[in-house]
């Protein structure tokens, strides 16, 4: 069976680390890919984004199945596109994927459909936006561009000027083009973050085990947003308790909206929850894995993920047992320095095998190219370290252990992953 899998980051080599432990599999195709990929799978320099260049390859290749993990392409429809050419995908159609593409969207399919979420007010015009932030005079507020911006059109601003500064860097500046035509406006919530990734056939739901992202670029959630410095799963502060309230009142009523409006989800349904004081709400939906949420949830995944997202893909996950182990994971991201703004790249990585891993560790590159037949830095987040053991202290430990095996120049790392998750777990004893 021939598989192929759109993207090039860690989540894609995560997936596809996943995936090789099915014997079925014999050919495994990357979509990029990257360098660290390229000891996985058959990387192919074809673009995420390259929608005819994917059908084309995927056609003249045999490809079974295919497996797209990035939000631009399921928002630009390769899954349609995928299955109009016969190659059925995991991932959910563009009509679906507009959970993520537009936050305008997903705000207005849960006040629809009573999903808790945060107050809002959406606005196509700078001068409306500004009156009404100026009327509501409540702060921090949350001003966020409509479409995707690379995990950047989210600004928290701590009063009137950083607020209209944010609705010009979006709706004058562009900053994020197109994204940023219309804006949501919302009110600031406060509590523990979770992230709850969800395996769906458009009916059935299961969701896996939860994690937390750290996605502040330096230690005790100081410094600029980033795409994430690190996961832990699971996330302590979700108990068994707020998982049955998420799927009564969150998790199966999207699913339910979903297809009221014409719209089934079948993919990854990723759910970004804020723990208030007045029960969980949603903080956003994303289409698709979580990166590096991934990196923690798959290595404790005990049933195939193949035959999972199989399921997925033919309505029949009602009849699929999805399995997690009992242990814990924990995943720190190295990063180039200056990331998430300006950086250099071509680095040389030193610490890794021939295979561009360690003992004790899951590598996942995201960020890595091999040059003249070395292995070197080529992103911002340049890999994620993973480890997984009994309880989350001895997984943290033996992520950091194994992190500091590895090096290049100017190379960040968060020291403080997983610290508040094992505090929520201190307070509990
Ligand atoms: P998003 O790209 O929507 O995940 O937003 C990025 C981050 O901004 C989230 O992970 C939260 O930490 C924060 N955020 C987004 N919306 C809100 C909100 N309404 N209140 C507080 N923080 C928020
Ligand atoms: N880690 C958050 C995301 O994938 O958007």
């Amino acid at each position: 069976m021939n598989v192929m899998v759109v993207g090039g980051g860690g989540r894609e080599h995560a997936i596809i680390k996943k995936l090789k432990e099915n014997k079925e599999i014999t050919a495994l195709f990357a979509l990029p890919g990257n360098g660290g990929i390229s000891f996985d799978a058959q990387c192919v320099d074809i673009k995420a984004t390259d929608l005819d260049g994917i059908v084309d390859f995927a056609v003249k290749n045999g490809v079974d199945y295919a497996v797209v993990a990035p939000d631009d392409p399921l928002v630009l429809g390769c899954v349609d596109r995928l299955a109009e050419a016969g190659i059925p995908a995991f991932g959910p159609k563009a009509s679906a994927a507009v959970l993520e593409g537009s936050k305008a969207f997903s705000k207005e399919l849960m006040k629809k459909y009573h999903i808790p979420t945060a107050q809002y007010e959406i606005f196509t015009d700078a001068a409306r936006a500004l009156a009404y932030i100026e009327k509501n005079n409540v702060y921090p507020i949350v001003i966020k561009a409509d479409g995707l911006a690379l995990g950047k059109g989210v600004i928290i601003a701590q009063s009137y000027d950083e607020a209209a500064a944010a609705v010009k860097t979006i709706m004058q500046d562009k900053a994020f083009g197109k994204s940023g035509d219309k804006i949501v406006v919302e009110e600031f919530l406060t509590g523990p973050e979770v992230s709850v990734l969800c395996f769906t056939d458009g009916k059935t739901l299961r969701p896996m085990i939860s994690s937390m992202d750290h996605k502040r670029a330096l230690d005790g959630d100081m410094g600029l947003n980033t795409g994430g410095m690190g996961t832990v799963a699971p996330n302590p502060f979700y108990t068994a308790d707020l998982a049955e309230q998420c799927m009564k009142t969150i998790f199966q009523p999207t699913i339910d909206a979903m297809n009221a409006e014409g719209r089934p989800f079948q993919g990854c349904l990723y759910f970004g929850l804020m723990l208030t004081a007045d029960g969980p709400k949603v903080i956003e939906y994303n289409c698709r894995f979580g990166d590096p949420e991934t990196q923690v949830v798959l290595p404790l995944l005990k049933s195939d993920l193949y035959t999972v997202m199989r399921a997925c893909t033919d309505g029949t996950l009602d009849k699929t047992a999805v399995e997690f182990a009992d242990g814990c994971a924990a995943c720190v991201i190295l990063a180039s320095g200056g990331y998430p703004q300006k950086y250099v790249t071509g680095y040389e990585i030193v610490g890794l095998d021939q295979k561009g891993g360690v003992p004790g560790a899951d590598i996942y590159h995201a960020g890595t190219a091999v040059k003249d037949g070395l292995l070197c830095t080529a992103g911002g987040r340049v890999m994620g370290v993973s480890a997984v053991a009994k309880d989350l202290s001895a997984a943290i430990d033996k992520a950091y252990k194994a992190a500091g095996r590895i090096h290049f120049k100017d190379m960040h790392m968060r020291r403080d992953i997983g610290k508040r998750a094992l505090t929520a777990l201190t307070k509990e004893d």
